[in-house]
């Protein structure tokens, strides 16, 4: 396999870009750390050094904040018509198509995902993003509320609200999806006329960088957006607690997400958060398994498993249990593993070394515990942080691999006798929400269970079907909000209520 990533030659707009220093993006120009320091990121393919990016920490994020603030106050974004706006963030959509590919080799070099599916979802998906929110800046408006109260006999009043950006916006992304994370938060602060300070994930900030340059030559007005690259305890902490951050966006861990609230405490700022999950994936035995055991593979192996709604947790009614096994273990066998830059390659790397061995020590325990591999159940060895696609039987409720997230490409199969309040029960026994799938040809059953799982997402005889127009966000410890569709406009703007005596 080393021959083969050898073989492969970077496009030249992508060896370009490698080859000019990566700075931070912080008031419309590109400057180094303060502290001068930089930082490597790898190829998770073959664990060679791609880039060196400069290590932003608290002295570069205040630096970011200020010209956010300042572009905030005094600059032409939150004050532009409405139309302007939304033409600026639609560029923004078209500039990231005219760079497809580009993008999507990007993605693929950084984060290990195939560069097919960074072309046909990732780099689509996140245009996607900035052309539905370009529509809301014109939409967003206040209401007129007729009042009753009476105060004085005779005296009415006219009442009536107004969205308001909330401000300035911190946002912090993780490593799965790069580009397309970055833009679920830039385009809805844009579309309702905030200004940003976004720290992209130490992992791979190379596709949020070269956005960051579409951006410059789009005409974004200086300090609108502002692109921090650096580590999450160190850059990540100071600007969740900085005070002069209004809000903060976060998607990553619960753990992670726990420390965001802490920080964002002291000063009571708004927070959003999209964390983990480990969701509920339900066969019962009506269901077309020609559909639903491609559906449930994919539902667990798309992006290696390092997707916050993966598909986890797989239940099959039991007359089907074994065929649903079999067919999603075979489907494993079937993924041809290699480097993301591989056009033949079906399934990458792990982003990381952590998060390659996070995923084994799972794998291990899981084992340890009885568990059994039906196929894969290990890292591969030589070059590069891959892992077998995984199916796991014979686990308990209990088990650490049952409850916790993997976020790798590993799924527990257990079967279920019937629809009954047992097995809702089994599906909700999770501290997470975000997601879960539903298979049936029932419509009774599919409501019944649409209905009685408690999670922000529902797919029925489909899965990891995302729209820029669909809310998606967690209930319990999967987060707080909602991303996308109308829904994530209220984190991005307050509500004033103006009430006048006539
Ligand atoms: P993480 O939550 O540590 O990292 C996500 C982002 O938060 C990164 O930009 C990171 O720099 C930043 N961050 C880290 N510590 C921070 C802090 N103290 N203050 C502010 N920002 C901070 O996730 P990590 O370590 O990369 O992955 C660990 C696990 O988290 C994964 O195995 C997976 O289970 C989960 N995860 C969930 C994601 C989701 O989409 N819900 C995405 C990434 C990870
Ligand atoms: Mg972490």
């Amino acid at each position: 396999m080393n021959a083969a990533v050898l073989s492969y030659s970077l496009t030249q707009p992508v060896s370009r870009f490698l080859g000019s220093p990566k700075e931070l993006l912080i008031d419309g120009e590109w400057v180094p750390a303060a502290s001068g320091k930089t930082f490597p990121v790898y190829d998770p393919a073959t664990g060679r050094v791609s880039a060196e990016v400069a290590e932003g920490d608290r002295e570069d994020i205040g630096r970011a904040v200020k010209a956010a603030r300042r572009a905030f106050e005094s600059g032409p974004w939150p004050a532009l018509r409405p139309a302007e706006r939304g033409k600026i963030i639609w560029r923004i959509g078209d500039a990231i198509l005219e760079h497809l590919d580009e993008l999507a080799e990007l993605e693929s070099l950084d984060n290990g995902k195939p560069v097919s599916v960074a072309k046909a979802a990732d780099v689509p998906l996140a245009a996607d993003m900035f052309h539905y929110m370009a529509g809301w800046a014109t939409k967003r408006h206040g209401i007129t509320i007729p009042l009753s109260i009476l105060y004085t006999p005779g005296v009415r009043y006219h009442a009536y609200t107004v969205p308001e950006p909330v401000g300035v916006v911190g946002q912090i992304i993780p490593w799965n999806f790069p580009l397309l994370m970055a833009a679920w938060k830039l385009a809805p602060a844009l579309a309702m006329g905030c200004t940003v300070v976004l720290k992209v994930a130490e992992e791979t900030p190379l596709s949020a960088l070269r956005l960051g340059e579409l951006l410059i030559e789009i005409g974004l007005p200086k300090g609108v957006v502002n692109i921090v690259t650096g580590f999450g305890e160190t850059a990540g902490a100071a600007l969740a607690a900085h005070p002069g951050v209004d809000k903060v966006a976060f998607t990553g861990s619960t753990e992670v997400g726990r420390l965001i609230v802490r920080a964002a405490a002291n000063d009571l700022k708004k927070v959003s958060l999209e964390l983990g999950g480990k969701s509920p994936n339900i066969i019962l035995k009506d269901a077309d398994l020609d559909v639903a055991i491609p559906g449930a593979a994919s539902a667990i192996f798309f992006n290696h498993g390092q997707c916050c709604c993966a598909g986890s947790r797989l239940y099959a009614e039991e007359p089907v249990f074994d065929r649903v096994v079999e067919g999603v273990a075979e489907a494993a066998k079937k993924i041809k593993l290699g480097p993301g830059l591989d056009p033949k390659t079906e399934m990458g790397p792990m982003v990381s070394e952590i998060q390659r061995n996070r995923v084994c020590g799972y794998l291990e325990s899981g084992l340890a515990e009885g568990a059994r591999a039906v196929t894969g159940g290990s890292a591969r060895a030589g070059a590069g942080y891959f892992v077998e696609p995984t199916v796991l039987v014979d686990t308990q409720a209990g088990m650490k691999v049952v409850q916790e997230e993997i976020f790798g490409p590993v799924v527990t199969a257990m079967p279920f006798e019937a629809l009954d309040d047992r097995l809702i029960e089994r599906a909700n026994d999770t501290i997470y929400g975000l997601a879960a799938g539903v298979w049936t040809r029932d419509l009774s059953k599919a409501h019944t269970l649409a209905a009685r799982l408690k999670s922000g997402t529902v797919w029925v005889n489909c899965y990891n079907v995302f729209d820029a127009a669909l809310p998606f966000g967690g209930y319990k410890q999967s987060g707080w909000g909602r991303e996308m569709g109308e829904a994530v406009l209220e984190h991005y703007t307050e509500t004033k209520a103006v009430t006048i005596r006539l």
